[in-house]
């Protein structure tokens, strides 16, 4: 890595020097950055957690969860052993028949986690890849399920931003207008006031953070990377924003340790390392520089075996805690026999997250062989597996999901017209009423109402089918199909 910062008055030779020390082919794990995948499932927005009380039992409708008490209970249960890190390397398997709930309470769990242990989902058909073997994507999903939370004392520049001169030359390299070569920014504590010299990355890092003069930071000297801890304490009356976030300026000096809590995961550490150095004394940001580097080599075990030697010993050193997280494998009978036989072993290894399965299959056929088991799973897997059940929900409490979901989508809706579609919710299932309820107001508002009636839920049901009386008009009308 390049000199990213420097002291006008002294320059870092120590910093120097401990870079030129750096193996190339070390494992590192300073500037890992976590990739975070947001997902947004709007199935499940209406959900805010499992809606337990303080003695972890369930609330009749908290949450946005209805019923389904005993499942939510068990969960319960689930979240207090994965917290206490209690549960590595077992597998939870929720069973019951569709829409009763069994994505919905695996999320909720994961709200339940909270941000700080790792819950990567994934379905049962993303193993199937033509480029990548089942169990590779199998194992690459485990380790995004494992964090590690690593405590490191990090030298870092913090204080008040006193100024921001950006320094800018010519485009040496041909192109139009001026280029940033470097920036001066002024730290302030209350002992001293210090000017710090960054490059451009650094100053980059700076403006996203959208820190500007006034504002406390603090800047990571080996990676660059910066914070925005607040605004100054002392300009609360100058601005007179409520929504600003201030901080008490820095005492001591500007240069010093801080402890700094990291949480990743081991796929993060995987792939940094995957990822080739960039030449130091190369140019980085010629362009040709950057198209010549390869982008990305493989993450092949014996890599996966160094980044997991390394973590032990960061563990060993009480550097690093591991923190054991979720893996959650939705319709699970999609796996084969391949696959299970890889998870039979891979929750025994050491470095195991927790493994939730969900599935809606009775018995049935296990893929990939002619055996058939309970839910499509293999006995000797299934042992492994502690079990949770969701019931079919009463009518009762489908109008309460219905009328949370309507709260959720703005539908307003008759007491009759939802009495009709829980009872119908009965018939066929939950999911195929709680999907009759937008085109139900769609219909409403081409009517000019501003409320949903019965009439509208009653013609959105004639001009819709649920998979039964699709699959009965199938049975009327098989000879006229094609076949
Ligand atoms: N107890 C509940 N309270 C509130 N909403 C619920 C409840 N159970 C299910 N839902 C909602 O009903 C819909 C269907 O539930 P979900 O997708 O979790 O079913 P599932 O059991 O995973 O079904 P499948 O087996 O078909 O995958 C979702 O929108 C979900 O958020
Ligand atoms: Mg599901």
């Amino acid at each position: 890595m390049s000199q990213v910062i420097e002291i006008l008055e002294n320059t870092q030779k120590e910093k120097e020097k401990t870079n030129e020390k750096k193996d190339e082919t070390s494992v590192t794990i300073e500037d890992v950055e976590t990739n975070v995948e947001t997902k947004r499932i709007s199935t499940h927005t209406h959900l805010k957690g499992l809606g337990l009380d303080e003695q972890g039992f369930a609330i009749n409708v908290a949450s946005g969860f209805v019923g389904q008490k005993d499942a939510r209970e068990a969960c319960g249960i689930i979240v207090d052993l994965i917290k206490s890190k209690k549960m590595a390397g077992r597998g939870i398997l929720f069973t019951g028949i569709p829409g009763t709930g069994k994505t919905a309470l695996a999320l909720a769990i994961s709200q339940e986690l909270g941000p700080k242990v790792p819950f990567f989902p994934m379905v049962g058909s993303e193993v199937y890849s033509s480029e990548v073997k089942k169990t590779a994507v199998l194992m690459e999903n485990f380790r995004r399920a494992i964090g590690l939370q690593i405590k490191e004392v990090k030298q870092v520049f913090e204080g008040e931003i006193t100024e921001i001169t950006p320094n800018e030359v010519e485009n040496t390299y041909g192109g139009y207008g001026k280029v940033i070569s470097y920036v001066i920014i002024g730290l302030k504590t209350k002992r001293e006031s210090k000017q710090i010299r960054i490059d451009p990355k650094t100053y980059e890092n700076l403006q996203k953070q959208k820190a500007i003069v006034g504002d406390v930071v603090y800047i990571e000297i080996s990676t660059g990377v910066v914070r925005r801890l607040g605004r100054a304490e002392y300009l609360k009356d100058e601005y007179q924003l409520e929504v600003e976030d201030y901080c008490a300026i820095p005492k001591g000096d500007v240069n010093k340790k801080k402890e700094i809590i990291q949480d990743i995961t081991l796929y993060d550490l995987d792939v940094a390392n995957s990822r080739p150095k960039m030449d130091t004394k190369g140019d980085l940001f010629s362009i040709v520089g950057q198209l010549l580097q390869p982008k990305k080599t493989e993450i092949t075990d014996k890599l996966r075996g160094e980044v997991n030697k390394l973590v032990n010993k960061y563990i060993d050193n009480g550097i690093a805690e591991l923190v054991p997280g979720v893996l959650f494998i939705d319709e699970v009978h999609m796996l084969d026999i391949e696959c299970f036989s890889y998870l039979n072993s891979a929750l025994e290894s050491a470095f195991a997250p927790i493994v939730i399965f969900a599935t809606n299959r009775g018995v049935c056929q296990v893929r990939g062989t002619e055996i058939q088991s309970p839910h499509g799973i293999p006995l000797d897997l299934l042992d492994r597996l502690l079990i949770i059940k969701t019931l079919p929900y009463t009518v009762n409490e489908m109008a309460m999901i219905l009328n949370i979901r309507a709260q959720v989508e703005q539908i307003k809706i008759e007491e009759d017209a939802l009495e009709y579609l829980s009872k119908l919710g009965e018939k066929s299932s939950l999911r195929y009423v709680i999907h009759l309820l937008t085109p139900s107001n769609l219909l409403s508002k081409i009517a000019g109402r501003t409320v949903v009636t019965l009439k509208d839920v009653k013609e959105c049901d004639t001009l819709f089918f649920d998979s039964k009386n699709s699959a009965k008009m199938l049975i009327s009308q098989e000879e006229k199909f094609l076949k």
